[in-house]
């Protein structure tokens, strides 16, 4: 069997799903029953869940857990988070609880600014591209004058536009880079449209400009599209307090306590392979209630990264410091976010999230955003650096394992009484329920 297909969009969601279980599965009605299960009973929700992307079987459920507690610049959230890993929310609740004792997360706004470029090819002489860019720089903006109005009344628009000659590079290879306000959307389409005009109307100038010869008058547009890499669209997240403050019921030395994060920090600072693992832990956070917000996660993921290796090197995207007894830890990321627009008015559960969070700006979620992805950094260093992370990973996963066995109650109640005071593996468990079940 090639189990290849011509005109699969074209088939009904039956007939694709007949076609996937009879290709795939050993048990075709069985394969068919799994996909069904999700299906949601209310058929208008299905079908707004079907429409969201093409080719659609069914729905894939994720939990949505809730991080409450988090004291962020003095008011209260109950963060919520869309992950399948189990112990990141409670990580986050209890580094949230953590901090709101000691003063709560500020989080501070740097920069909104968005990018996007139109890529062109131009054969000819760059100091005459430029004197035309010059002159045509403010058609090229009017352009787009039907595309920004309705986000200039809202404050937004484009704030800068420039040509960058970067031949240096790439034979013939020129780029107009514009920055944009795009306010509480994301601004993808809002950047693609205008990038796409600026585009056009460029390319029409150049063939009316007097002073191009017949080259230079074809300019090549290779592609218009917005930059996920935002390097002035940052987030500061930071906490402190006095180092004698750490302590707590397991804190029992705080000083040694502030000493090992910063150790820790310092490590994934200058070790990328460290620092690639630190930075996953407060992707943890970021993602989970980017996810619950319906906001791209590949995009912040692919500006995030860029972002943690702008000095040339991979490094920590958080910092601590111990400094006149005062220990601080904190973090700067770029975050590209939209509480208007795409997801965020279609999907019940997003809008339920941003309901949640008391329908915050698109500044005010990135500084939820980047609490949330600090606070779950700040879980992972204090368990890395006093119990090891998988005490308390263990604990949670357990559940997990529980459900792959198909344990009952009596069980589930002999095997946590158990586990309260050996240590947890799967292998234990697994054995543990192996015993437990033989005759
Ligand atoms: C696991 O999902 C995340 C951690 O590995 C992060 C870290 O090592 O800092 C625990």
């Amino acid at each position: 069997m090639n189990n290849s297909v011509a005109g699969f969009s074209k088939l009904t969601k039956e007939e694709k799903i007949n076609w996937i279980a009879n290709e795939y599965f050993a048990k075709p009605a069985e394969a068919v029953a799994t996909i069904k299960q999700y299906w949601n009973s209310d058929v208008k929700l299905q079908q707004l869940h079907d429409e969201f992307i093409e080719n659609t079987i069914t729905n894939f459920y994720l939990p949505m857990g809730i991080a409450p507690n988090f004291l962020i610049n003095g008011k209260y959230y109950s963060v919520p988070m869309v992950i399948e890993e189990s112990s990141v929310v409670a990580a986050a609740a209890k580094s949230a609880k953590f901090w709101a004792t000691r003063g709560g997360f500020k989080a501070t706004v740097l920069n909104t600014e968005k990018i996007g470029q139109v890529h062109f090819l131009f054969n000819g002489d760059s100091v005459k591209l430029q004197r035309f860019f010059d002159a045509v720089k403010q058609t090229l903006i009017a352009s787009t004058e039907s595309i920004t109005a309705n986000m200039q009344k809202r404050g937004g628009g484009i704030t800068s536009l420039e040509l960058r000659n970067k031949t240096g590079e790439l034979e013939h290879y020129f780029q107009l880079h514009a920055t944009f306000e795009t306010k509480d959307s994301m601004g993808a389409n809002f950047i693609n449209s205008c990038l796409e005009q600026l585009a056009k109307t460029l390319k029409q100038e150049a063939q009316n400009h007097a002073d191009f010869n017949e080259a230079e008058k074809e300019i090549t547009i290779v592609m218009s599209i917005l930059s996920n890499y935002v390097p002035n669209c940052v987030v500061r997240a930071e906490v402190s307090c006095r180092v004698e403050e750490l302590a707590e019921k397991k804190i029992e030395n705080p000083q040694l306590f502030a000493e090992k994060i910063v150790q820790a920090v310092n490590i994934a600072e200058v070790e990328p392979f460290r620092a690639v693992t630190h930075n996953k832990g407060i992707m943890n956070g970021v993602d989970a209630v980017i996810l619950a917000t319906g906001n791209d996660f590949r995009a912040v993921e692919a500006g995030v990264h860029a972002y943690a290796s702008r000095s040339g090197k991979y490094s920590s995207l958080s910092h601590a410091k111990i400094e006149n007894g005062i220990f601080s830890f904190w973090m700067e990321i770029p975050l590209a976010l939209g509480t208007v627009g795409g997801l965020t008015s279609l999907h019940p559960l997003v809008k339920t999230a941003l309901e949640i969070l008391g329908k915050p700006s698109a500044q005010e979620l990135m500084q939820i955003v980047a609490v949330t992805g600090l606070a779950q950094n700040f879980a992972a260093l204090r368990s890395l650096t006093t119990t090891g992370i998988q005490e308390g990973h263990m604990k949670m996963h357990i559940n997990n394992i529980l459900n792959q066995y198909q344990t009952n109650a009596e069980e589930r109640k002999m095997i946590k009484t158990h586990f309260e005071n050996n240590t947890i593996s799967h292998s234990a468990v697994v054995s543990f329920i192996e015993n437990l079940r033989k005759p």
